[in-house]
């Protein structure tokens, strides 16, 4: 069972003036795969993002922050992750752009980042419901075994 955090990073959702659509969308998303164990709505702030994700990080396999990685003076999200992981993991954000893009060319606009923090995998997503759905779909199916190898599973590849 993979053990989950999920962090919505949102001014407004952290003073209760906007109801946060898309951290529950995303714990909907991974019923069935694992077990969201922790859930903070957090404003847009580097340092609270950055020891939020670092105490997370000590806590769960996978951890998930929606919103903040956009390109208005207060997105920080990607910031605060660049400041936790230790190795980054291109590849997973570079397909979360590339499928959104058919879907909306304003995902060029989304600077996520994915990447590791000792045993823990780190995963900025946007902050719409729409955006967080359609990176799901991207992501979902790859986490087990990206988890796995994180863990120091040593086993072929090949499927
Ligand atoms: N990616 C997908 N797949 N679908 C979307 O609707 N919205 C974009 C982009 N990425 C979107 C997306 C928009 S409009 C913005 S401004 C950026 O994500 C950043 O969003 P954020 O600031 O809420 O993190």
């Amino acid at each position: 069972m993979i053990t989950i955090a999920v962090l919505t990073l949102s001014d407004k959702g952290s003073k209760g003036e906007r109801e946060d659509k898309s951290g529950p969308a995303i714990a909907e998303m991974l019923k069935g795969i694992g077990e969201v164990r922790h859930y903070d709505i957090l404003p847009d702030e580097r340092d609270l993002i950055k020891n939020k994700l670092l105490e997370y990080a000590d806590k769960v396999d996978l951890i998930l922050t929606t919103g903040g990685t956009g390109l208005s003076p207060r997105d920080v999200t990607p910031e605060a992750t660049l400041d936790v992981i230790d190795r980054e993991i291109p590849g997973i954000a570079e397909a979360m752009r590339m499928e959104g893009l058919k879907k909306t060319d304003r995902a060029m606009l989304s600077r996520a980042v994915a990447g590791v923090k000792g045993r823990t995998l780190i995963i900025n997503m946007p902050g719409s419901p729409k955006a967080v759905k359609e990176h799901m779909e991207v992501i979902l199916n790859v986490i087990p075994h990206a988890i796995e190898k994180i863990k120091g599973d040593t086993g072929e590849c090949a499927r």
